[in-house]
């Protein structure tokens, strides 16, 4: 949905960027140059000690796991049968169900109920928002795990609490799926690494490689630090249908004057082939429509988000970017939960320092233009934004 702030051509001092602090210890003391230069997409590492806490626990997760607007799966192997349910289910049931060995439970996007889960996925904002997706968190008895398999994006395994061993391979070139099971597992896995990882350890892993993770105790619980990879023709279809929607009321209606009467009826016209080919043409070539209608998709939340709008008065103190919201810009734009917003003179900076930032200060909040002002109060209503002392 496209939205305009009034225009106003006054510049300000303020400078938009806030450089995400360099996550060394999380790189096994490898800058994020230097692993985006030799690791990211390229090859696993495996760092020793990458975060120390706080971590949160098993009844934690169990209590996420008897929401309904929380996602959560349930994993359990009965020799060589799989089992998959999906949640929410009762803390009781969680607890007997616990009890059996080689049981699994999944939940995703932790990072958006948990302060020191969203604080792992901040550390991991030298890729860029635009590629981050969310903390998967997972808890498992001794031999629970989902199977071989493989991801098609990349992942940081984050060793939260008690053991788990993990084997990997490079990507298979022809992989082969298990028949029956209610999960993508591989057929043939042969490991050609393998490791014991500790509280505090992780391994990142590229996209495709297969690999296995096999819970060592019951106290065990691994972080999965998830990115996002449009596929092209995903992406290109949810473009293209925001663009039709966006420009339907200016769009030409396909005409033919001077048609000859059909010989054969039921022949497609050439001159319509053609009308619809020009009609994909001018869309996909419209630069600045295919950069409005990406921010939008990208920032549109995750299923199941829900954003309560906040009850309390807010007097333009400081401000959070709830951790829900997706945030991004490019140079004429800010993109806030699918929404785009044109950015002019004085506003860009203090809506990019928003974005960079995800807060505005108690200063910053005194400095913003009054169009900022306003729909930073329009966000805070909405519970896209919340005040910097509430939780969220
Ligand atoms: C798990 O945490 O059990 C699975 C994570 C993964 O393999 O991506
Ligand atoms: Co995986």
């Amino acid at each position: 949905m496209r939205c305009v702030l009034p225009k106003r051509s006054t510049q300000s001092g303020v400078t938009g960027a806030a450089p995400v602090q360099a996550a060394s210890s999380w790189l096994g003391g490898l800058t994020p140059k230097a692993f985006m230069a030799t690791y990211w997409q390229q090859q696993p590492l495996l760092v020793r000690q990458a975060h120390g806490g706080p971590w949160m626990t098993r009844a934690q997760l169990f209590a996420l796991a008897a929401r309904d607007d929380v996602e959560a799966r349930w994993v359990q192997k009965n020799g060589t049968q799989w089992q998959l349910t999906h949640g929410p289910w009762t803390q009781a049931w969680l607890r007997r169900a616990a009890q059996s060995p080689a049981a699994s439970l999944l939940v995703q996007g932790v990072d958006t109920q948990l302060a020191s889960v969203r604080a792992v996925l901040e550390a991991f904002r030298f890729v860029g928002d635009a590629r981050l997706d969310d903390v998967m968190v997972s808890w498992a008895s001794p031999g629970g795990g989902v199977g071989p398999h493989l991801d098609h994006y990349d992942v940081f395994l984050l060793q939260a609490r008690g053991q788990r061993r993990w084997s990997i391979a490079p990507p298979p070139v022809t992989p082969r799926w298990r028949r029956g099971v209610p999960l993508k597992q591989l057929v043939g896995f042969q490991a050609t690494q393998q490791w014991t990882l500790q509280p505090g350890d992780m391994l990142y892993l590229p996209p495709g490689w297969a690999h296995h993770g096999v819970s060592l105790d019951d106290a065990c619980m691994t972080y999965s630090i998830g990115f996002r990879a449009p596929q092209a023709r995903a992406l290109a279809l949810d473009v293209l249908l925001r663009q039709a929607d966006e420009g339907e009321a200016a769009s030409a209606w396909y005409t033919d004057r001077g048609a000859v009467p059909a010989s054969e009826p039921a022949r497609m016209p050439a001159t319509l082939q053609r009308f619809a080919q020009h009609a994909v043409k001018r869309l996909a070539q419209d630069h600045a429509a295919v950069s409005l209608a990406l921010g939008e998709s990208l920032t549109e939340p995750k299923p199941h988000t829900w954003f309560a709008p906040t009850q309390r008065a807010w007097r333009n103190g400081a401000v959070r970017v709830h951790a829900a919201t997706r945030v991004l810009y490019d140079d004429q734009t800010f993109f806030i939960n699918g929404e785009s917003y044109r950015m002019h003179g004085a506003d860009a900076p203090w809506l990019m320092r928003l974005a960079n930032q995800r807060a505005l200060g108690v200063d910053d909040m005194r400095g913003v233009t009054a169009n900022v002002r306003q729909a930073v109060k329009a966000w805070v209503a909405q519970g896209w934004l919340v005040p910097a002392d509430a939780l969220g």
